[in-house]
């Protein structure tokens, strides 16, 4: 009989999203007369925008002509592409970046588990606790880890915790850790990074000749124009972190699909024999091997992104969800309880009140509010207490999911 992955039962339990998605079938089935509304995943509600969605239409049409059709495109994207989003979206950094350190993909959460394939199993990696689920389980599943303790911190991995005493920004590590997951603006807690903090890890990364995987997934949604939007705007970065960005929030591309990696020429690891070697090659040979690109359309309509009028248009629905941050922000800081993030992020982090675990003010909030939102204590035991909510709803869902809360919680 042939033997499965054992390392996926090591795993505690579902993954967090479909769990909860569980929770609210349930629910909804038992009360199906509730209007349920759903600040949990964040997933977008607003449509394309218009210049986005006409790429996508046109792309689609050339694939109905001999003249413009397109088949299979290179691996690792199209130049096209690559040049607008290094000549829009890092040239104004002050970032250089060749084409053949860009690669487009089919979303950033992929990324960041395929990345996990060119690193040997004996790196020691340290991520953040809370964290977006995927860097913990991937590393799991690939056999980085041994089991999870009581507490659900898993052998060989190093935990950084982020709570209100350091601000939701981890201390760096105290030992030599050779990857390190780094999210700003941070998914869960919305918190961000400037450009000082970000150097001191540049600098731990350097000099350790560690990796920083630096997930910029929310990087649109800053408003502060002190805070760094890509690691390489920091001195340094270049010899050692890893960027991945995704058009899923920024460009309501959930649903279709195309994210970034950057690994620049420069970053490099060692091999067994010791000799450096380059991870934008080992790179470059995965994605050639095992993907065969985003599709021709989806990569058009991200290219019109890009465009004056796609820009603009995408700017207007990122103020949307952002304006939809400032009033899950004030309405439940008027209702007394204590939030984080949501300035700089379309992330919203609430303190449980009078000492609620995670999960039963999910409970609450979704049988007493119909309110769906996410327990802190999925995304790592140090979230236990606290809870996200997402911006990304439609705005008078959230106008009318703060009322109700507010209501409930007099
Ligand atoms: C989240 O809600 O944390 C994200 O939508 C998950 C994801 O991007 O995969």
């Amino acid at each position: 009989m042939a033997k499965i992955n054992d390392n996926y039962l090591k795993l505690k339990a579902g993954y967090l999203f479909p769990e909860i998605g569980r929770r609210v079938r349930a629910f909804t089935a038992a009360n199906p007369s509730a209007k349920v509304i759903r600040l949990g995943i964040g997933d977008v509600t607003r449509p394309l925008a218009p210049a986005v969605l006409k790429a996508f239409h046109d792309a689609v049409d050339d694939l109905g002509t001999t003249e413009n059709f397109a088949g299979y495109g290179p691996e690792q994207g199209y130049d096209w592409l690559i040049n607008t989003i290094i000549e829009k979206s890092y040239t104004p950094l002050g970032v250089s970046l060749k084409t053949e350190e860009m690669f487009i993909s089919d979303g950033s959460k992929c990324d960041c588990a395929n990345i996990l394939d060119i690193f040997a199993l004996d790196n020691i990696v340290a991520i953040g606790d809370p964290v977006y689920p995927v860097y913990n389980d991937t590393n799991v599943m690939i056999g980085r880890t041994g089991e999870a303790n009581e507490k659900g911190y898993y052998q060989n991995i190093v935990y950084l915790p982020c709570n209100e005493a350091n601000s939701f920004i981890p201390a760096l590590p105290t030992g030599k850790v050779d990857i390190i997951y780094l999210c700003f603006p941070n998914n869960p807690t919305g918190v961000v990074a400037d450009k000082a903090e970000l150097k001191k890890w540049v600098d731990y990364a350097n000099a350790n000749d560690a990796v920083i995987f630096f997930d910029a997934a929310y990087e649109a949604f800053i408003t502060d124009p002190s805070i760094p939007h890509s690691i390489y705007e920091i001195e340094g970065a270049k010899k050692c972190a890893i960027e991945f960005r995704s058009f899923s929030k920024t460009a309501g591309f959930t649903g279709v699909r195309c994210g970034l990696v950057v690994v620049p020429e420069e970053v490099m690891g060692t091999t067994t024999l010791g000799e450096k070697y380059s991870f934008n090659k080992l790179w470059l040979r995965r994605t050639t091997t095992k993907f065969n690109g985003a599709s021709y359309p989806v990569q058009r309509a991200a290219a019109a992104v890009y465009s004056d009028e796609g820009w603009r248009q995408t700017r207007e629905i990122i103020d949307y969800y952002m304006e939809n941050a400032r009033i899950i922000r004030e309405g439940l800081t008027e209702a007394g309880v204590t939030i984080f993030g949501g300035v700089n992020a379309p992330y919203i982090w609430l303190k449980t009140p009078d000492g609620m675990t995670s999960w039963d003010f999910f409970d609450k909030l979704l049988t007493e509010c119909n309110v769906v939102g996410t327990p802190g204590s999925g995304f790592g035991p140090s979230g236990e207490g606290y809870f996200r909510l997402s911006a990304f709803g439609n705005q008078d869902n959230v106008i009318e999911a703060v009322e109700r809360i507010k209501k409930n919680l007099k």
